[in-house]
């Protein structure tokens, strides 16, 4: 419903006289005023049937407001006394029953008794229009007042438009009634003072009324300017999000309103009490609180401090969960999360043993070190669930801010609580078991030195009164249980590895994965997927060419996730319908699963090469094979070494070009090979930084093989580190690298003498297909992995095992005498 602003002027109006009695349409939202227009959609049913009732011709209605009571279903009482007598000038069918209509405002009538009330109500009415007034001075000077405020209401308000003015202006001529009504159906006051202007008939009374309530809407409406102006120039163009605020905060001053914030403030001094913390703390809490209460909600400041406390509220102080040291039910516990790791588990047992007996924790820590996807954090969260503590990873690989586990101070913007703390809100008790992840990878900057905060949490003497730079209370560490892990120790800053008791996982077997496969990864994949636990079969065969030529690693996380991949697949098909109910995946299906091979055995495409040696690595990705490619061309001796090595390896390219050197006659290299020719010595994998002693072996049978122009076998890896005078000396890792032989099918595995004793840690099946040949002298290694000059001379360096061995037994001698001269 619209006022119109355009109503018909007062002069064509037809005088009219008022029937005595009429049908009366309630007015819900808005008032109409004699000269004014209304626009009004009909809809509901009694409305409708009262214009349906009236004849076209007849078309004189009387339209009062209703004050109060049901819109569909008014009663006579719910109508104001004063109403106006309308014409409807226009009535638009919109559908059968909805009608648009305009209603013209023609004079004041009062409702003198209802008629009848149903299904419309019909009126008795009586005419209370004014008499005509004299324009005298007084009524003059009162029209031109009202006139020139509505003026500044106009100018200020751009809810109002101009064309008021205008039609105003042109109807002053018509007195003070007309003009009083029409500047009254202009303005936008509320709907009770509206009614109240319609009721009050005198027109002189009306345009005071008038005068008073622009006068106060004009006070507003500069008001509200006013505001405008004092926030845009207090805000910055980057701070537009807290327009908004800002706002508030004005209108709250101006109203002398923060009884928001003092009740925000009552809470937190309330929940400071409460606190188990050391009174001197809830002094300074206290005290905090109190400053709160002084700032304006929208303030930074008021933020940062309130954000501080809601942290302080969100530390589990002393909740805590029940310990429920049960030592068979935890070795149940880790033997139903995980298969093998018979050692490992027998460890942690004892050191739950440890911990019943005590009652404490301060003893060393546990460090989990392997390759990755061997179960460290799994076997975490098994210890846990054995302990019933709760679980919570704090990564601090990459960490290399010291403030990152010490926390912010809290005059920093955007200041936090350090890991520590927020994996203790993560929990929400005070005894978890946090387990440090990536301990290894842990860094140092010029922000300070993480790993030194990490050993003040360490130590069971300091961490029971923990202080976080950003929380400044200290919070008690000392009923958590760390575990930390780590592929790789080298990297572990030692004093850090001092503190810690570190248990190694060493990576799988094939059958070990293959039963990992079976009993744990499949059946939880399954889970994942919404399969049922029998829909998905693999045969023994399609694990373990999964495990063979898909995977290459130590662990089980590359096999998990070729095994989801098979799991996706098939959950695709069966949500689908377009599959059966049951799949089983053999060897031949795995490569519309998982594509071709990623690691095919290359093994079988090798053949034994000038230049090139099988090295075996120990990274932090466990045991892995490492190819070394040397290369010789006409020069003048010099060495040029590639493919990112660390000082310690590139010492030992030059320890071994000086052996090889030095060995040249017996391995029948003449000397001006060497001073006229240069050699390149690539470590394949540039990308990858490597450093360590242990491929010295492999540098100087890479050096004698490009040297003497004698292949190397392609089927004997080799570890070991070597001296100036030819000695092979023990190394580490010896379990993994063994691993990773296996796993690329070499036959030989050559080994230092000294780790002979380390064997034993192998599994059985990986040792069977294997055969171990230990080095105490460079010599050993060449004899075993160079192909002799002779066969390779003779073969055209072409070499065959079976040729070979039975050359070596028998007719060693008999060449020797036939040897080719030296060159
Ligand atoms: N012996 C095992 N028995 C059953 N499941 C295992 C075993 N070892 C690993 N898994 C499973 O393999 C997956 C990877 O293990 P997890 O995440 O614990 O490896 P991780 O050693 O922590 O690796 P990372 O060094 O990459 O963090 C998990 O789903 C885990 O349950
Ligand atoms: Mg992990």
């Amino acid at each position: 419903m619209a006022q119109s602003k355009n109503p018909k002027p007062a002069s064509e109006w037809i005088e009219d006289e008022v029937p005595s009695k009429l049908p009366i349409i309630p007015l819900v939202s808005s008032v109409l005023f004699p000269g004014g227009v209304l626009s009004l959609q009909v809809g509901i049913d009694r409305n409708v049937r009262l214009l349906k009732s009236i004849p076209d011709e007849q078309n004189l209605i009387a339209a009062f407001c209703q004050k109060s009571g049901d819109k569909e279903n008014p009663r006579p009482e719910d109508l104001s006394q004063i109403g106006v007598l309308a014409a409807i000038v226009q009535r638009l069918p919109l559908s059968s029953d909805r009608y648009q209509i305009f209603l013209q405002g023609r004079q004041r009538v009062e409702l003198v008794h209802m008629l009848q009330q149903d299904p419309y109500f019909i009126g008795q009415l009586r005419d209370v229009a004014p008499k005509p007034i004299p324009k005298t001075v007084k009524v003059e000077t009162l029209m031109n007042k009202a006139m020139s405020l509505f003026e500044k209401l106009v100018e200020s308000d751009s809810k109002y438009s101009n064309e008021l003015l205008n039609i105003l202006r042109m109807n002053m001529a018509e007195g003070p009634d007309t003009f009083a009504d029409l500047l009254s159906s202009f303005v936008n006051f509320p709907l009770e003072e509206k009614q109240l202007l319609l009721e009050t008939v005198h027109p002189i009374e009306r345009l005071e009324m008038l005068v008073d309530w622009i006068q106060r809407d004009l006070g507003k409406a500069t008001f509200d300017k006013e505001l405008q102006k004092q926030i845009q120039s207090s805000i910055d163009r980057r701070e537009r999000d807290n327009y908004l605020r800002e706002q508030l905060r004005v209108i709250q001053d101006e109203l002398g309103d923060s009884s928001a914030a003092d009740r925000e403030a009552d809470t937190y001094r309330d929940r400071v009490e409460v606190l188990p913390i050391a009174e001197e703390h809830k002094q300074t809490l206290r005290r905090e609180v109190n400053r709160l209460s002084q700032l304006s909600p929208s303030s930074s400041d008021y933020s940062v401090i309130k954000g501080h406390l809601d942290t302080i509220f969100q530390i589990p102080w002393a909740e805590k969960t029940e310990d429920q040291l049960d030592l068979q039910k935890a070795e149940q516990i880790l033997d139903q999360r995980h298969h093998g790791l018979e050692k490992v588990k027998e460890r942690v047992l004892e050191f739950l043993a440890v911990l019943k007996l005590k009652g404490d924790l301060k003893g060393p820590i546990l460090c989990f070190v392997g390759p990755p996807g061997v179960g460290k954090t799994s076997l975490g969260a098994a210890i846990a669930d054995a302990l019933g503590r709760k679980f919570v990873r704090m990564a601090v690989g990459g960490v290399t801010d010291e403030s990152e586990i010490r926390g912010h101070r809290k005059t920093y913007i955007g200041a936090m609580p350090g890991k520590l703390i927020q994996s203790a809100i993560q929990v929400g008790v005070n005894n978890p078991l946090i387990m440090i992840d990536e301990i290894d990878k842990i860094g140092k900057d010029f922000r300070g030195d993480p790993s030194s905060a990490l050993l003040e949490v360490l130590d069971p003497k300091q961490n029971h009164a923990f202080v976080d730079r950003y929380i400044e209370i200290p919070y008690d560490l000392s009923h958590t249980l760390f575990i930390a892990t780590a592929n790789m120790l080298d990297t572990i800053p030692s004093p850090l590895r001092d503190r810690m008791e570190v248990i190694r996982l060493s990576g799988y077997t094939e059958n070990e994965k293959l039963a990992i496969a079976t009993k744990h990864l499949i059946p939880e994949l399954l889970e994942n997927h919404g399969l049922d636990p029998n829909q998905v079969a693999f045969t023994d065969e399609a694990l373990l060419s999964t495990i063979r030529d898909h995977t290459a690693e130590s662990g089980v996380r590359n096999l998990e996730r070729k095994l989801a991949t098979v799991m996706r697949k098939v959950a695709r098909k069966v949500a689908s319908g377009a599959g059966q109910e049951q799949y089983a995946v053999d060897a031949k299906d795995l490569e519309a699963y998982l594509g071709l091979p990623s690691y095919e055995h290359e093994f079988a495409e090798r053949h034994p090469e000038i230049g090139v040696t099988t090295g075996l690595a120990w990274t932090q990705y466990g045991g892995e094979i490492m190819f070394i490619e040397a290369t010789r061309m006409a020069g003048s001796g010099r060495t040029t070494v590639t493919g990112q090595l660390g000082d310690v390896m590139r010492e030992s390219v030059t320890a071994a070009y000086s052996y090889v050197r030095s060995k040249a006659s017996d391995l029948e290299i003449a000397d001006k090979v060497f001073t006229e020719s240069d050699i390149h010595i690539h470590f394949p994998a540039g990308a990858i930084p490597k450093d360590g002693p242990s491929a010295g072996v492999a540098i100087a049978t890479c050096i004698a093989s490009v040297m003497g122009d004698r292949p190397v076998r392609h089927d004997v890896a080799m570890t070991g580190e070597i001296t100036l005078r030819g000695k092979v000396l023990s190394v580490g890792g010896i379990k993994e690298k063994v691993m990773a032989a296996q796993r690329a099918n070499i036959k030989t595995v050559l080994l230092p003498e000294g780790n002979r004793k380390d064997l034993t840690e192998v599994p059985e099946e990986v040792k069977k297909g294997l055969n171990f040949v230990f080095a105490a002298r460079v010599e050993d290694v060449w004899k075993e992995s160079l192909i002799p000059l002779y066969v390779a001379r003779a073969n055209d360096r072409k070499y065959d095992e079976a040729e070979y061995r039975a050359e070596q037994k028998g007719k060693q001698k008999k060449i020797d005498r036939e040897r080719p001269e030296v060159r």
